[in-house]
């Protein structure tokens, strides 16, 4: 890839609507809030924690993941996780973020679920006011639980509604499809929370069928297994409905063996509403920069491409309409100069 189109990539204005801020804990933070909160973690040092990171699958991570999110105690450490995220995202031109936290993984530790929410909205306005970065954030329920107790998740997080917007469906797929939180999904949609589930990153074509008409999610976390089900893919052009594609994180949860093998490239050129975000970027080698600079590099996009990707990500995003066009204006007054 030219100097000049790896520039263009770098500063292009765009939004990341696939992180889980938990995912985002370096190894350095998690020690230092180990030691902050007299916590004893099961590595010895940074370099062995991050030797620990050698992922064969989604669960393989998910064990390592949570064990990390195991020092998060308090309202300031949620809150000095995403502003190191907001950080990083700031520096790769991000200019609008929707980040997806786990409250079971913290209120099953015995922390409040207030605690976290009013943690992570503090960081969240900061970026607002420091950066000019737009933050929102959606609940995720663990689809390795019950549904009863995302249910009592959406209860507890009722006082916080005005700072979620949405709510979303993650960890160990197989085995969890997403018409076991039928319920909870509508009771989310009747709060008017947007709904978002991840499928079709380990699970069958069928998981993201039940995504779409039993949760009437409005976008797809990763949904790369699309591609196997032409009747799905006509109904993602048909609706534009956007999935939120994770590359590099699809390489270290082995979804695909190497970049060049991605089809990322294929479902965009068929007209998918793709965009490109980084998952779990502390554990999975590169925040959002880097999965727009390996894949653009793996796969040969050109500038038309990116661009694509970034306006999908834009108009992919829950946003009002006059913050999308502003946006959407940003974008475009990018591209003119750039
Ligand atoms: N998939 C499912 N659950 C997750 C992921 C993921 O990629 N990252 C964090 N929780
Ligand atoms: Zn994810």
């Amino acid at each position: 890839m030219s100097n000049e189109l790896a520039e263009f990539i770098r500063a292009i204005p765009k939004a990341e609507l696939h992180i889980h801020i938990e995912g985002s804990l370096e190894p350095a933070l998690i020690f230092a809030l180990a030691q902050r909160n007299g916590i004893a973690l099961a590595y010895s040092s940074v370099e062995a924690l991050r030797a620990a990171y050698a992922f064969t699958n989604l669960q393989s991570f998910l064990d390592i993941y949570y064990a990390g999110a195991s020092v998060l105690i308090t309202e300031q450490d949620f809150h000095d996780m995403a502003w190191a995220y907001f950080e990083r995202a700031h520096a790769d031109h991000v200019i609008h973020a929707e980040l997806f936290f786990d409250p079971q993984t913290h209120t099953e530790r015995g922390v409040d679920i207030g605690v976290v929410i009013r943690g992570l909205k503090r960081a969240c306005d900061a970026a607002r006011t420091q950066f000019g970065l737009r933050a929102r954030l959606i609940l995720c329920f663990l689809r390795h639980l019950s549904e009863a107790e995302a249910i009592a998740t959406l209860d507890a997080a009722k006082p916080y509604l005005a700072d979620i917007i949405g709510v979303g469906l993650d960890s160990s797929e197989l085995g969890h499809p997403p018409e076991k939180f039928t319920r909870v999904f509508a009771m989310a949609r009747e709060l008017g929370l947007h709904v978002v589930a991840h499928a079709g990153e380990e699970g069958p074509p069928e998981y993201i069928w039940s995504a779409l008409d039993v949760l009437q999610v409005e976008r797809i976390d990763h949904g790369v297994r699309s591609i196997q089900d032409e009747r799905l893919m006509q109904r993602l052009i048909a609706s534009g409905m956007a999935l939120t594609v994770c590359p590099l994180s699809n390489i270290k949860l082995c979804v695909f063996q190497q970049l060049g093998e991605h089809n990322l490239k294929r479902m965009l050129e068929r007209g998918v509403r793709v965009t490109i975000n980084s998952d779990d970027p502390a554990y999975f080698g590169g925040y959002l920069n880097e999965n727009y600079l390996e894949t653009a590099a793996a796969l040969d996009l050109d500038r038309d491409q990116i661009i694509q990707l970034a306006r999908n990500s834009i108009e992919a995003a829950f946003t009002t309409t006059s913050e999308r066009r502003a946006d959407l204006d940003t974008l475009a007054a990018y591209c003119m100069k750039a």
